[in-house]
Formats: structure tokens, C-alpha cells, sequence
């Protein structure tokens, strides 16, 4: 018979004092690393309950159906108190990582900035929109542009007070006659010498003044020009091609005005100003542009016959038309270009 210890020997105690050791550890365990280590201690080969085991041979033939029963019963309440405890730290753990990786839908992400089209752009186009539906055509000019095409086609004389109207730009050597373009007005003569009769075209585009910037100046603005040259164009015609442009752009509650002025180019000429209930600073008529049936003189500097064609023009600012439709403040807010100003007007004006 082999000598067993004291210390390992089954009795009520040593059982019960195993079992609650093991119990206590398992239920101590905080996570599913520290819990498999403890059943290693209070389960494993060398586990006291693992010792004690090993003496059931042992044990005496009297003693052995009681130790027998004591080291069952000790199973039975180790076992469960294991998987209790595995089960709880499994859950707490799942639950953290769950925790862990959670995403907040609500949450505002980190949106990139999108940049935007300036305010002038868009309008300048939907402006030229509104004649391409009526089957008007796009024209364009350089902005760099001879004096002749910028002024004298256009029946300014060389002498005349009316170029003084227009403070140019006169680009270097002067004796090319180089300018940059006071008004979209010259891509009226490149529009008649270019194309075949008759011509209804549009030219939006960029013109030069020697204007200070401030709130209301800018020396570099937009303007979109209108020429219409066809046979028994009247000035009808113009009024009622503005007042649809008007319409189109302000809303059907929109009114124009022509007021008589004078440009060399037009004959008669107009001054063309626009009326809405719903202006800033309420219903009142606000000066839009210029207009005019087309001057023989300048049907003549492009080889057209004025006895068998006539037609009418417009030009207009797109910076004002920008200021009292949108009611922007200071024109130094469209020249610098800060995204936050083109931002507000996103890709509609
Ligand atoms: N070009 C003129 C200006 O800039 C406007 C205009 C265009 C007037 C066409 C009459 C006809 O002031």
C-alpha cells in the first residue's frame, strides 16, 4: 500500500477546502486568459483536486465508496462553477469588442470640402441658356483686342468724346493699336464678318476698365452681348427679346424700361432697366444695360447692306445683374475668389 500524504489525503475538508479554492478562483477570474490559467492551477494534472484524485486508488475498501462520492460531488460543483465563470467573461468580452468596434451612424463624418463653380460663371451661362433655346448661337472674341474691332467698327470716331466714355486699357506699343476689350461689343463686328446672315448670337465674356476696385468697380468685370441682324427687325423685336430674357432670369412678375441714351454703335439707342416686386430695398426699376437698333455705320464696317438687313444689340453687366439678383453687397467679394462666397451659391445662382 502506498504511502499517502497528510496534505493530500480525501476527507470532507480537503475536498470542500479544494473545491472552494478552485470555486473562489474561478469566480475571481477577470478575463478568459486569467480563467484558463486558473483551471490549469485548481483542474490540471497537478491540481490539488488532480492529487486528491490520485489517492481514490488508494483508499481503503471501507473508505473508498465515500471518497469515491466525496470526489464526484467535488466535480460536480467545480465543473459548473468553471463554465459559469467562462460563460460570463466570454459574454463580457464579446460585448467589449462589440463595444469596441461599434460605428455611430449619427455621427457627422469628416467631410471633404467640394469645391464650387464661381456665382459669375454659372449665371453669365444661364443667361447665355436662355438664347440658346431660343436658337441664338455662342460667339466668343479675344479679350486682347485690335481698336478697330473695339472701337472704330463700332462708329466711335477717333476723335469722338464717346471713346472717352469707356476708360481703356491701352496696351503696349501703342501703335498696334492693341487694347484690352472695354465691352463685349467688338464680338458684334467679328459675329457679322464671320458668319453668313442672318446672325442671332450671343457673346459672353470678360472686358477691362481702368477702374479702381472698390465696392461697385471692378477693372475686370463680365458682360453678355446680344446681336440679331436679319430682314424687318424692328425695335419690337429687341424690346420683346429683353423682356423674355428679363422673364426668364428675375421671374413672369418682371418689368423692363428703355430710356433713351446714346451709343455710337445703336441708332437709337436705349438704356434698359429692369423692374421686380421682390428687389432688395423693394419693387423699383434698377439700370440693366445698354440696347439699340444696330447703327447702318457699323452694318456698313462689315460689308452688310443696311437697306436690306437691320437688326438690334444689348450688352449688360453680369456682375450688377449678380449684385441685385442675388443681392451681393460688394463686388470685391466676386474678384477674390474665396470658396466660402461661391460656396453660398452652391451650383445654382
Ligand atoms: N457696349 C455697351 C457698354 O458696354 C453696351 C451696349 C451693347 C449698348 C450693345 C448698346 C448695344 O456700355
Amino acid at each position: 500500500m502506498a504511502l499517502v500524504s497528510s496534505s493530500h489525503q480525501i476527507s470532507a475538508e480537503s475536498v470542500a477546502s479544494a473545491v472552494a479554492a478552485a470555486v473562489d478562483a474561478f469566480a475571481r477570474a477577470t478575463t478568459l486568459d486569467e480563467l484558463k490559467k486558473e483551471k490549469t492551477t485548481h483542474l490540471g494534472e497537478r491540481s490539488e483536486l488532480s492529487l486528491l484524485n490520485a489517492t481514490l486508488r488508494d483508499v481503503s475498501a471501507d473508505r473508498k465508496a465515500e471518497a469515491g462520492k466525496l470526489m464526484g460531488e467535488a466535480r460536480g460543483a467545480v465543473q459548473p462553477a468553471y463554465q459559469k465563470a467562462e460563460a460570463l467573461l466570454e459574454a463580457a468580452e464579446e460585448a467589449e469588442s462589440l463595444q469596441a468596434e461599434a460605428l455611430d451612424m449619427t455621427a457627422i463624418g469628416a467631410r471633404r470640402h467640394q469645391g464650387s463653380r464661381h456665382p459669375l460663371s454659372v449665371l453669365m451661362e444661364d443667361m447665355a441658356d436662355v438664347f440658346v433655346s431660343m436658337g441664338w448661337e455662342i460667339a466668343e472674341g479675344p479679350e486682347l483686342e485690335h481698336e478697330w474691332f473695339n472701337f472704330d467698327a463700332l462708329n466711335f470716331d477717333a476723335d469722338h468724346p464717346a471713346r472717352a466714355m469707356q476708360d481703356t486699357f491701352f496696351v503696349e506699343p501703342v501703335e498696334r493699336h492693341i487694347v484690352l476689350r472695354t465691352h463685349t461689343s467688338p464680338v458684334q463686328i467679328r459675329s457679322l464678318l464671320e458668319r453668313e446672315l442672318p446672325v442671332y448670337v450671343v457673346a459672353p465674356g470678360r472686358v477691362y476698365r481702368t477702374d479702381e476696385l472698390d465696392a461697385t468697380h471692378t477693372p475686370v468685370f463680365h458682360q453678355i452681348e446680344g446681336i440679331a441682324i436679319d430682314k424687318n427687325l424692328t425695335m419690337a423685336h429687341l424690346r420683346g427679346t429683353l423682356e423674355h430674357l428679363a422673364r426668364a432670369m428675375f421671374g413672369d412678375e418682371a418689368k423692363i424700361r428703355l430710356r433713351p441714351n446714346y451709343f455710337p454703335f445703336t441708332e437709337p439707342s436705349a438704356e434698359l432697366d429692369i423692374w421686380h416686386p421682390t428687389f432688395s430695398g423693394g419693387a423699383r426699376w434698377i439700370e440693366w444695360g445698354g440696347c439699340g437698333m444696330v447703327n447702318p455705320n457699323v452694318l456698313r464696317a462689315a460689308g452688310i447692306d443696311p437697306e436690306e438687313y437691320q437688326g438690334f444689340a444689348f450688352g449688360m453687366g453680369i456682375e450688377r445683374t449678380l449684385m441685385f439678383r442675388n443681392n451681393v453687397q460688394d463686388m470685391r467679394d466676386m474678384v477674390e475668389g474665396d470658396v466660402r462666397f461661391s460656396g453660398q451659391f452652391g451650383m445654382v445662382v
